[in-house]
């Protein structure tokens, strides 16, 4: 026998049971962009190689370390998509939704590829749930931004230990003398090697170093809220006040700092406390600059990218059980041949209503059937044999009280939808 073939490494199979968590989760994450009126994005999987580099940055390690790049047939590069901005604003733009009504909102979901180190929440294929909204410099958009990424991790999901951490990286005015005082300090500091080409390349990943001995160093490092120029302090300042006003409960966090190049001014990330390293569940951001960068007009935009994956494992870490819509209402049991096509008939009606159900196949014996029954997660199961379908008639057995009570096969459907 041949041996069998195995998902490649870093990747893993969404399958039963764990899919339906994994569903609930994308639905929840996509349902605050519904309710706000974000329209659905759908972008290929692939991009110009280039897009990326430009777009989310050279230094950065997912441009650097990460991308999943080839050559096509016909001699281009290509690579997977690592994250969704630089690709839905490039659709954004091809598609002239920049001159349309103002600002443009869009929302999307599927896979993105790093060619990370696998461990726990950090896969080769991970799945986001993102929005991008372009043509604005509204602070109110940030905070509109930010409260549907929190909202359905608190509200919708129930998550208890997410902790909201919002920070201003300031602006091209501002930020190159925040950034000149940052590398003076760290100059001081007695890094070690990596840290220090990490410093040389972009010295604010720097302050975002999770070891606590690097924190330890960097307690007197300047910070960039601290040097925000006025425009960057108002908009910072409205977008807290927003925040404030939605009942949002955040941390200040003037050391956060993303791993992607394009952000300015507000940024976020929100951690949930029971995953370990792979700590972020989502995060985000303005852009602006971007994409002029991309080759559209100047115009600010703002977004986020929530991780399924990620957000999955903060559920189950905090045993969070999810009411389930898509549980079964019935599992239709024909005990014989003659009571099959009753059977059909009935599962076809309680579907056509709306009704969940399954049915049991292979002419089962009643006791296999029946286990059937109980691990389909059905709330009833409906028995016809031949006395039932005599009278037509049907049993119906409340599997999880064991009660059961023979209702005419008509009412069969009024009886499961109370
Ligand atoms: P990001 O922080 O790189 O942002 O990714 C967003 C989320 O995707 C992360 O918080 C994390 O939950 C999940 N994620 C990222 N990499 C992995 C991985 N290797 N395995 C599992 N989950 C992962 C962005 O991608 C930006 N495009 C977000 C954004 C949109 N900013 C503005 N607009």
């Amino acid at each position: 026998m041949s041996e069998l073939f195995k998902a490649p490494k870093g990747t893993y199979d969404v399958i039963p049971p764990f899919s339906k968590l994994w569903l609930q989760v994308k639905t929840a994450l996509s349902t605050p962009p519904i309710l706000s009126g974000y329209g659905y994005i759908e972008t290929p999987i692939f991009e110009d190689t280039a897009l990326f580099v430009k777009g989310v940055g050279e230094s950065t390690d997912v441009v650097s370390k990460e991308m999943y790049t080839f050559e096509d047939k016909g001699g281009r590069s290509l690579t997977l998509r690592p994250e969704g901005t630089a690709g839905v604003l490039r659709a954004m733009l091809e598609n002239r939704m920049d001159r349309g009504a103002l600002p443009a909102k869009v929302w999307y979901t599927g896979p993105h590829f790093r060619y990370e180190q696998p461990q726990s929440g950090r896969y080769r294929q991970h799945t986001q749930v993102g929005v991008e909204a372009i043509g604005s410099m509204d602070p109110a958009l940030d905070a509109e931004v930010i409260w549907m990424a929190i909202y359905a991790q608190r509200e919708l999901l129930s998550l208890k230990k997410v902790r909201l951490l919002v920070n201003s990286l300031g602006c091209k005015d501002c930020r190159p003398a925040y950034r000149n005082e940052l590398v003076k300090f760290l100059d001081t500091l007695d890094l070690d090697e990596n840290t220090r080409n990490r410093a040389t390349i972009n010295p604010l990943r720097v302050l975002d170093d999770k070891r606590s001995e690097v924190q330890a160093l960097l307690i007197d490092a300047p910070l960039m809220p601290d040097h925000l120029c006025s425009d960057c302090a108002k908009h910072h300042a409205a977008v807290l006040g927003y925040l404030d006003a939605l009942g949002v409960v955040y941390e200040n966090a003037p050391r956060l700092v993303r791993g992607l190049d394009y952000y300015v001014r507000t940024t976020f990330e929100c951690v949930h406390d029971g995953l370990g390293a792979q700590s972020a569940i989502g995060g985000g951001g303005r852009y602006d600059g971007l994409i002029e960068t991309l080759g559209g007009p100047s115009m600010g935009g703002v977004g986020f990218g929530l991780g399924v994956d990620r957000t999955c494992l903060a559920v189950q870490a905090e045993n969070i059980e999810l009411a389930d819509p898509t549980q079964l209402t019935a599992f239709v049991i024909p005990l014989g041949t003659s009571a099959e096509i009753v059977a059909m008939k009935l599962l076809g009606q309680l579907r056509s209503a709306g009704i969940g159900a399954d049915l049991a196949l292979d002419g089962r014996s009643i006791k296999a059937a029946m286990k059937n029954a109980d691990k389909s997660g059905a709330k009833f199961a409906v028995l016809i044999g031949d006395e039932e379908l005599a009278s037509d008639n049907a049993v119906l057995k409340n599997l999880e009280t064991g009660d059961q009570v023979t209702v005419a096969l008509d009412l069969v459907i009024n009886h499961l939808s109370k």
